[in-house]
């Protein structure tokens, strides 16, 4: 199948061709992110393969199918960058990598929340410049305290299994999931015990701005706060707020509400413009990565691999089991 790779990474074509070998697709790469712009540079591709900052939503869809394109393939568990109803709407099929590493996302979460602990950030720096003193690099034991996660499905719960190996209590809110050894919560028994709160649920209308000025409010004061599953399920106006009053006392994101004009791009040579975001980097006591959680050799392979099989299932079937509904 004839597949428009949008938004091509250097580091993506070598897993996508080694998974390729076999099932003989014919890649376009394009360094483009699809937009409905760009969606004309899929013309006489059936298939378009997608990442979390490609915008596929309705007015990209139309150019999609008078392009001739059936199938949009996301190399991502999270498919919220994608108006699925249009898609279906149009006669396209979605499909995904519903688990590629779980153990990707989850280590990333707790590496986050230990350098931020123990302010290796701040360390790094610090060290390299002679400057060996502690003061300001206190940080307080993982073990014994309580950790709430939000979303237990299969990077909250493997997320939980580290923490119980750390000798953390955890305790998680999910309306659908439950995980051994985690203690069930409500939202606001969670956010009032926890000293650390962690996201794992998708981004939906429900759950867009779920940490917003009233939640953290509910949490304990000087708690952390972790988000490595979308930017969008925290309010980052309010978070700012809350890490100027001290409410709020530590933050680690991999994702940011607005990391579509940002992430996966070098732009150290230009002005930033994102004004909020830039407030963020100017605290001691938060901890940004750009959307990397998932970026290991092992999660790339996976990826690509899934991707791939979604295709030939589809172009062989009609259909696909990772298709979304
Ligand atoms: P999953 O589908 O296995 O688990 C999600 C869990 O969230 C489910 O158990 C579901 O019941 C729960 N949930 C749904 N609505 C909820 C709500 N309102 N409150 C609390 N829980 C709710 O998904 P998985 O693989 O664990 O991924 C979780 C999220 O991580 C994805 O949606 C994605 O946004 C994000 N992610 C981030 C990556 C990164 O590189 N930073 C990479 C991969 C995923």
């Amino acid at each position: 199948m004839q597949i428009a790779f949008f938004n091509t990474k250097r580091y993506e074509k070598q897993p996508f061709e080694y998974a390729n070998r076999e099932a003989g697709h014919h890649f376009h790469w394009i360094d483009l992110p699809l937009r409905a712009d760009t969606a004309v540079l899929a013309k006489e591709c059936e298939a378009v393969c997608v990442f979390v900052n490609d915008q596929v939503d309705a007015a990209a869809i139309a150019q999609l199918q008078q392009a001739g394109v059936r199938l949009v393939a996301t190399r991502s568990a999270g498919y919220n960058h994608i108006d699925v109803p249009a898609a279906h709407a149009a006669g396209l099929t979605v499909v995904r990598v519903p688990a590629y590493s779980p153990y990707a996302v989850a280590e990333h979460t707790i590496a986050l929340m230990l350098s931020l602990n123990r302010h290796v950030h701040r360390a790094y720096s610090r060290v390299r410049d002679g400057n060996f003193s502690l003061d300001g690099l206190l940080g307080f034991d993982m073990h014994g305290k309580t950790v709430g996660l939000i979303g237990l499905g299969k990077i909250g719960a493997c997320t939980a299994r580290i923490l119980l190996g750390m000798g953390c209590r955890v305790i998680g809110y999910d309306p659908f999931s439950t995980v051994d050894g985690v203690t069930p919560a409500t939202l606001p028994e969670l956010l009032a015990e926890s000293d650390i709160v962690s996201l794992h649920c998708p981004l939906t209308a429900e759950t867009r701005h779920l940490i917003d000025a009233a939640s953290i409010a509910g949490m304990k004061r000087g708690a952390m706060l972790i988000n490595t599953s979308r930017g969008a399920l925290v309010d980052t106006l309010a978070v700012i707020e809350a890490l100027k009053s001290g409410q709020l006392g530590w933050l680690g994101i991999d994702v940011y509400e607005e990391e579509g004009e940002l992430f996966f791009s070098d732009l150290s040579e230009t002005v930033i413009q994102d004004d909020v975001f830039s407030r963020l980097l100017t605290f001691p006591n938060v901890l940004v990565t750009g959307h990397q959680a998932f970026f290991t050799a092992e999660a790339l392979a996976a990826i690509a691999t899934v991707t791939v099989r979604n295709v030939s299932e589809y172009e062989k079937t009609g259909t696909c089991s990772n298709a979304i509904v």
